[in-house]
């Protein structure tokens, strides 16, 4: 049972006006039929199948044995050496996993080295934003999407937000790493270890009786799910970097949204439902991300927590009151009332105001000089993103859990 502290009990009150919204929201979102094409896609065919009815036919039967047979401890403890993309697998593991690993890692024919290049020349000059951007905009927008919230609420990570995050981060700083998806680099590992524990939770979240009394479906992390949040962090870092008028070629657009399908693959998430293009990744957005976005009290509970993500570290201004403004300013005030939040006096009208004239300063679009307390302000914000993100990122392990969330 939670702690119940007075801003939670008052909060409770809010949360009933959620369900209401979830109530109506979720039904009318589930009955839609599934439309986008997979001539879209970055296969351009497929047989189309509703993305909600489809998991990981690999990767689950795989997983669930090695949890029924007792051997992901020994299986965690074999893989924690295994870190570099081009490295052999570890001696030891069961035959079945080996051989699905062994074909699991294998870049997809389709990968495009050239891209792959550019997109470290947009990593490297817009590490910057992105640290802010992974971290808030995607890491927010996880907590309004229910079925990731619940998802990640009730599995074991949930019980330890900051070790999730950091093991998050871990993905979002591998891709942008030059040698991402070369042998020396750490991508596909993470890749696929995330692949293994995706599995593992569709096998044990329909065990906890808290996940199957309040979510809607019978097993979590669909395709469609995968697809849910692969939009959260891609495409709203592209539609963010348009809204804030930072200047994005072409080609780089186009290679950064290359290491991210890319990315879905190693996942898991079958070729017929990565989009193609950007224009065919935000008609895919409006059909599964836009409309499904809606509050649920574990949501609100995370974001509660990932709001106090600076707390403890030397990074002042990663205060609970300029992360939540970061938060309404990124988001918008639809999803940061359902959070909660509260419109903070001083920093939100700053951002407002300040923020799109920041941009086009630091971005050499406008020369005329702003208040430099305000310039310099924004700058140390994004500088302690990319720092929070470094100290985070202590070497950390992915480990398929064994368990859900301990009461
Ligand atoms: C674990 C990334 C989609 C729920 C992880 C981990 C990463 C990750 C890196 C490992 C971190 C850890 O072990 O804590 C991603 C990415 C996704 C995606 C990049 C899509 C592109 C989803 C979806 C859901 C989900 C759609 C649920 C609907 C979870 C859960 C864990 C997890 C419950 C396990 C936490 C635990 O150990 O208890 N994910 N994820 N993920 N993910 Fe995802």
């Amino acid at each position: 049972m939670d702690n119940l502290s007075r801003r939670n009990v008052l909060k409770a009150g809010g949360v009933l006006s959620v369900f209401g919204a979830i109530a109506t929201a979720a039904p009318a979102a589930a009955r839609q039929p599934w439309r986008w094409s997979p001539a879209g896609s970055v296969l351009g065919s497929g047989d189309g199948a509703d993305p909600r009815t489809v998991w990981d036919s690999e990767a689950d039967p795989l997983v669930a044995s090695l949890l029924d047979r007792g051997d992901v401890p020994r299986v965690n403890d074999l893989l924690r050496t295994w870190t570099k993309n081009g490295q052999p697998l570890p001696n030891g593991l069961p035959n079945d996993l080996r051989d699905f690993m062994e074909h699991a890692r294998q870049l997809p024919s389709w990968t495009d080295q050239g891209k792959l290049a550019t997109a470290f020349k947009f990593n490297e000059k817009r590490g910057t934003y992105l640290g802010v951007l992974y971290g808030f905009a995607s890491g927010m927008m996880s907590t309004v999407i229910p079925n990731e919230a619940r998802a990640v609420y009730y599995s074991k990570g949930g019980a330890n937000m900051k070790a999730r995050i950091s093991k998050t981060a871990k993905l979002g700083y591998d891709i942008g790493t030059r040698n991402a998806y070369q042998p020396d680099g750490e991508m596909i590992v993470t890749c696929l270890k995330t692949r293994l524990v995706h599995a593992a939770v569709r096998h044990l979240l329909p065990q906890s009786e808290y996940w199957t009394s309040t979510a809607p479906e019978d097993i979590p992390i669909s395709q469609n799910d995968m697809m849910v949040t692969w939009h959260s962090l891609p495409t709203t870092v592209m539609r963010t970097l348009t809204q804030w008028k930072v200047p994005v070629p072409a080609d780089e657009s186009e290679a950064f949204l290359h290491s991210w399908q890319l990315s879905a693959h190693m996942l898991g998430i079958q070729d017929q439902y990565i989009p193609a293009t950007w224009a065919q990744a935000d008609s895919q957005a409006a059909q599964v991300l836009d409309p499904i976005l809606a509050p649920t009290p574990e949501g609100i509970k995370l974001a509660d927590i990932l709001l106090d993500l600076g707390a403890g570290l030397d990074l002042t201004l990663l205060s609970r009151p300029v992360l939540s403004a970061l938060t309404r300013f990124a988001l918008g005030d639809q999803i940061a009332d359902w959070l909660q939040i509260a419109r903070e006096p001083v920093w939100s009208p700053l951002l407002d105001v300040a923020w799109e004239p920041y941009i086009a300063v630091r971005e050499g679009i406008l020369t005329v000089p702003m208040a430099p307390e305000a310039y310099w302000t924004f700058d140390e914000i994004l500088r302690q993103f990319v720092l929070l993100y470094m100290s985070e990122l202590r070497p950390i392990s992915i480990e398929i859990p064994v368990i859900n969330r301990p009461r």
